[in-house]
């Protein structure tokens, strides 16, 4: 099966990559020219742990290519995947289809033979039926059908999320069975392995995506709201958070209370799904509310911070631990680092900072700020300890060595990393999330 993935995002490269892992011959072609040339040379422009050896491999066995030039990669697939980047239109808060149609336009004059063009990237309800439209206006003769594939795939654990997926989506067009049967084989390794393929309309696909989002969204932020009242009340968040959990009509994932979710997926999803409620004149009161808490959390948290200082930061030096929106990712957008840590700048305070990965994507982000390669050059001399994004590496700081170094006794834990005990056993004032004495 010949495949051509367009847009060599995150999304995109994952997905062709993985494909391609099936032993599908797939072309994924890049427009920008610098992450063209990245990957022509072997590189890849993103950290995705295990995706370098995984493109290496299939490279190596010519079943991955990459190219500027969309034309013959469309003209020789079965199966085109629109992956290219919808972001948060500026002010309105919709989905900007600037680049999805872009190459709809670009695509149309190759399509040769009965073609599936589907999007990957999320794309509002409505999207797939769009593409079709005008495909239908350029290629009054074309051969094709559009479908609708989102993908669920997270930062970091990516290529497993690609290849043991819970689910995976298929909007197709009524009565589509040529398009069924094309993606169904594209995704045959993976029922043979027992994921389900849901055939699903087109717009349910569409919608399905922002759904899940938004309520892995509004998820977070009951947990983070529960953690505010558990902290009030003298309850344990993760206590409560394991109780519930084990409710399978509740479910333990995403129920780690934090500073507030972040990332390229959830604020612009849940975002624009308000929009298209809104538009459809069914507001969505939940998923709204979960945008505010969301927005308020991150605030609340620079609250939390100064207040473990005793009240004033000016002059203090703090020290951050993490400032990616989650480990396993140098991924910074709507990281929750992006409000703290210029909100305690505002305040006076002198901010270090760490990341195993993200350093350089947010250095130019953070004006003021001191970066430090390492964890425990960052933390000596430092007044607050704070730890915002929970890298492996840090969970396995020893403590003691840690307060050893620093100039304060104040350990803010924005992720409950640690255990209470051992960090007062390590001499600090420890404040967690949700942690009520
Ligand atoms: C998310 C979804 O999990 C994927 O299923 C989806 O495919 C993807 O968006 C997308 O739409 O492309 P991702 O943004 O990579 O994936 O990251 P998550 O692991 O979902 O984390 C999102 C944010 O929620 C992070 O800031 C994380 O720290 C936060 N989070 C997550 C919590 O605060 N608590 C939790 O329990 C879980």
């Amino acid at each position: 099966m010949k495949v051509c993935m367009i847009g060599g995002g995150y999304v995109g490269l994952v997905s062709a990559a993985c494909f391609s892992d099936f032993g599908w011959s797939v072309t994924c072609v890049e427009k920008d020219t610098e992450k063209l040339a990245m990957l022509l040379d072997g590189q890849i422009p993103i950290f995705e742990p295990g995706l370098d050896d995984l493109v290496a491999r299939n490279r190596a066995a010519g079943r991955i290519v990459f190219t500027g030039e969309m034309g013959p990669a469309v003209s020789e697939a079965d199966l085109v995947f629109l992956a290219v980047g919808t972001p948060m239109r500026r002010g309105s808060g919709h989905a900007d289809l600037t680049y999805v149609y872009a190459a709809v336009a670009e695509l149309a004059p190759h399509l040769t033979g009965y073609t599936v063009i589907t999007t990957k990237s999320t794309v509002p309800v409505g999207t797939s039926r769009e593409i079709e439209r005008r495909l239908r206006m350029l290629r009054p003769d074309g051969d094709f059908s559009v479908c609708s594939n989102p993908e669920f795939l997270r930062e970091g654990s990516a290529i497993g999320d690609f290849t043991h997926p819970d689910r995976v989506i298929v909007g197709v067009g009524e009565d589509d069975a040529r398009a069924r049967d094309v993606m169904s084989r594209v995704y045959k390794p993976l029922a043979l392995r027992n994921a389900p393929v849901i055939f699903t309309t087109r717009e349910s696909a569409e919608l399905a995506k922002y759904a899940a989002n938004a309520f892995l969204a509004m998820k977070i932020s009951f947990i983070n709201e529960m953690a505010d009242l558990c902290e009030a009340v003298g309850a344990d968040v993760q206590q409560v958070a394991t109780a519930i959990g084990s409710d399978r009509r509740i479910g333990d994932k995403f129920l780690h209370a934090g500073p507030g979710y972040g990332g390229s997926c959830f604020p612009k999803d849940v975002s624009a799904l308000v929009r298209t409620a809104r538009e459809a004149r069914r507001p969505l009161s939940l998923v709204e509310q979960v945008q505010t808490v969301n927005e308020e959390r991150k605030q609340a948290m620079v609250s939390k911070i100064v207040e473990a200082a005793g009240g004033e930061v000016r002059d203090r030096v703090i020290a951050v631990l993490g400032v990616t929106f989650k480990p396993n990712t140098d991924d910074m957008r709507e990281a929750p680092s992006l409000t703290i840590v210029p909100r305690l700048m505002d305040k006076g305070a002198s901010v270090r900072l760490h990341d195993p990965q993200g350093r350089r994507q947010a250095e130019p982000l953070f004006e003021g700020a001191r970066w430090f390669d390492s964890a425990m050059e960052m933390i000596d001399g430092a007044d607050i300890l704070v730890l915002l994004t929970e890298w492996n590496e840090y969970r396995a700081l020893d403590l003691k060595a840690v307060k050893g170094l620093m100039r304060g006794d104040r350990l803010v834990d924005l992720r409950n990393v640690f255990q209470p005990d051992d960090a007062m056993r390590a001499g600090f004032v420890y404040e967690g999330v949700g942690r009520g004495d």
